[in-house]
């Protein structure tokens, strides 16, 4: 995937919330506006494998944020469950720290059926937290050494945060995924996000996927405010 020069980020809606039957109606509402929505633990754990199809008939794709993170034939196995789901999702992730054994036994159970892209670092640590975890040196580092990882072990991308997408890119390429939250439209609350970028930044730097939930799932008009951005996009694309 090419970056922002030519292309505009596609828009992914997270549904963080339980209620299947609230994320469904909002995936039809956002149906031609936005190019996918997020299934995360919330709503799949709450509402399992009917939750998760409810979403997914609304006809946008999953990209479903599951994050595995265990042993290499569990998650091979796990990630083999996932994509019986019906209709499959388009996206799965696990943690880039399962280490290679891990990531390659991933990358070929999905075997090309869904992108399968990797967590590095939680934006949530810091520097102390990582050393807390006998991580040492800066979450810069470990971001790029895991993206780096992940890209070596077979899988097709990154979840980032907007500041380290211009660095992933520059490393790995054109052709990794960047699939980034923390978007913030210009004077939106920025809510608990810390190091928020709005739509346009981030596509600039090189983004690929902007993951968007409280500006579009919380605003008064869900579907004025996913166009908003849109829009925003479409103009700043060439
Ligand atoms: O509501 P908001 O736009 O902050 O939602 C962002 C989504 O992206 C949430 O689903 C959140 O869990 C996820 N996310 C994040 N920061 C990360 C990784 C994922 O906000 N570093």
């Amino acid at each position: 995937m090419s970056n922002s020069a030519q292309h505009r980020a596609r828009i992914c809606v997270a549904l963080d919330m339980a209620d299947a039957a609230a994320a469904a109606d909002l995936a039809r509402r956002l149906h031609g506006v936005v190019d996918m929505v997020k299934v995360g633990m919330e709503l799949f754990y709450a509402a399992g494998a009917e939750g998760y199809a409810k979403v997914a008939q609304a006809g946008l794709p999953v990209f479903l944020d599951l994050k595995l993170h265990d042993i290499p034939n569990t998650v091979a196995r796990g990630l083999t469950s996932l994509l019986a789901l019906s209709p499959p999702p388009a996206i799965l992730n696990v943690h880039a720290s399962g280490g290679p054994a891990m990531l390659r036994a991933a990358a070929q159970a999905v075997d090309g059926r869904a992108k399968l892209v990797a967590v590095t670092v939680l934006t949530a640590l810091s520097g102390d937290d990582l050393a807390a975890i006998g991580l040492a040196g800066p979450p810069h580092d470990a971001v790029l050494r895991l993206a780096a990882l992940a890209r070596e072990s077979g899988l097709d991308g990154v979840v980032c945060s907007p500041e380290e997408v211009a660095a992933i890119r520059a490393a790995l390429g054109d052709d990794f995924l960047t699939i980034v939250p923390g978007i913030r439209p210009a004077g939106a609350g920025l809510n608990d996000q810390k190091r928020a970028a709005t739509p346009k930044a981030a596509q600039a730097a090189g983004a690929d996927i902007l993951v968007i939930g409280r500006p579009i799932t919380q605003a008064p008009d869900p579907v004025a405010a996913a166009m908003e951005i849109r829009t925003a996009l479409e103009q700043s694309s060439a």
